[in-house]
């Protein structure tokens, strides 16, 4: 059966982004809306219960696309983490001018809240869901089947596995949301992704500016360093938070 939802509390109860009211992550829909001519399918790196992923299934039936959407995930928390995750690296970015004084002010701010609450600033306790292992495949796909969605894939693994250059050559995305917050995660995965999106083809860098996870945008600079494209301010919310993203030359 397919189900559709019209109100914004029936988002929040399933855990779902409302693709029309996204916020911060309106740049992602709206690219995937008035880009449909491109082709490609979109990939979700980083998907957790499924509250984007399933928002970009919804999205692309509405619009009557033929389109699906992969999500990749450990769908077991975040494996592993590296030197460049510390909260340290913050200071680092601001030091080296890749990152302005209202940015470590947050950062600064966020330890202190954190730190009055009882929970520590390192990559595995910074976020209010830990290292994310509190989800599982079942779970995410459990609501994209109760929407009667029959256009959500995931793949299930550690990107080092599952992201692998030789790993489905073929695919072609037109859009992309990195949301996997470590530096390992954005190293494994930008290449892979990159080099199967098409060419006016889009991703959205979700922790590109961070309160948390400063290692994510250290894998992002190094990456673009070589190549002909690099993260573009798409919105300042309302809040200060930037949104990044980075489109793929024509
Ligand atoms: C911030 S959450 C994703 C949030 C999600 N996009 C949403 O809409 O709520 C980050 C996810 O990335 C996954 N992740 C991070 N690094 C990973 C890696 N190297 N391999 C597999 N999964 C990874 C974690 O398991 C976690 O579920």
């Amino acid at each position: 059966m397919t189900r559709d939802l019209t109100e914004g509390w029936e988002y929040g109860v399933l855990g779902l982004k409302d693709p029309d009211d996204a916020g911060g992550l309106a740049p992602y829909f709206d690219f995937i809306r008035d880009h449909l001519d491109l082709p490609g399918d979109v990939c979700e790196v980083g998907v957790f219960r499924g509250r984007s992923l399933i928002a970009t299934g919804l999205h692309l039936r509405r619009l009557g696309s033929d389109k699906r959407v992969v999500g990749f995930d450990s769908f077991a928390g975040f494996p592993t983490y590296a030197p460049e995750d510390e909260p340290a690296t913050f200071e680092a970015l601001h030091e080296a001018g890749a990152i302005s004084d209202a940015h470590l002010a947050r950062v600064r701010l966020n330890r202190e809240h954190l730190a009055a609450v009882g929970r520590d600033p390192s990559p595995s306790a910074a976020s209010s869901s830990g290292d994310f292992g509190g989800t599982s495949v079942d779970a995410v796909l459990a609501k994209a089947a109760y929407l009667g969605l029959e256009n959500v894939d995931v793949v299930e693994g550690p990107f080092a596995e599952t992201m692998t250059a030789d790993r489905d050559p073929d695919r072609r995305f037109m859009a992309a949301l990195v949301d996997c917050d470590l530096y390992e995660s954005y190293r494994v995965s930008l290449p892979y992704v990159w080099e199967r999106l098409v060419p006016g083809g889009f991703v959205f860098l979700d922790e590109y500016y961070s309160l948390k996870f400063p290692g994510a945008r250290v894998a992002t600079d190094r990456f673009f360093a070589g190549l002909d494209a690099a993260p573009e301010l798409l919105r300042v919310d309302p809040n200060g938070f930037e949104r990044w993203g980075v489109w793929k030359p024509t």
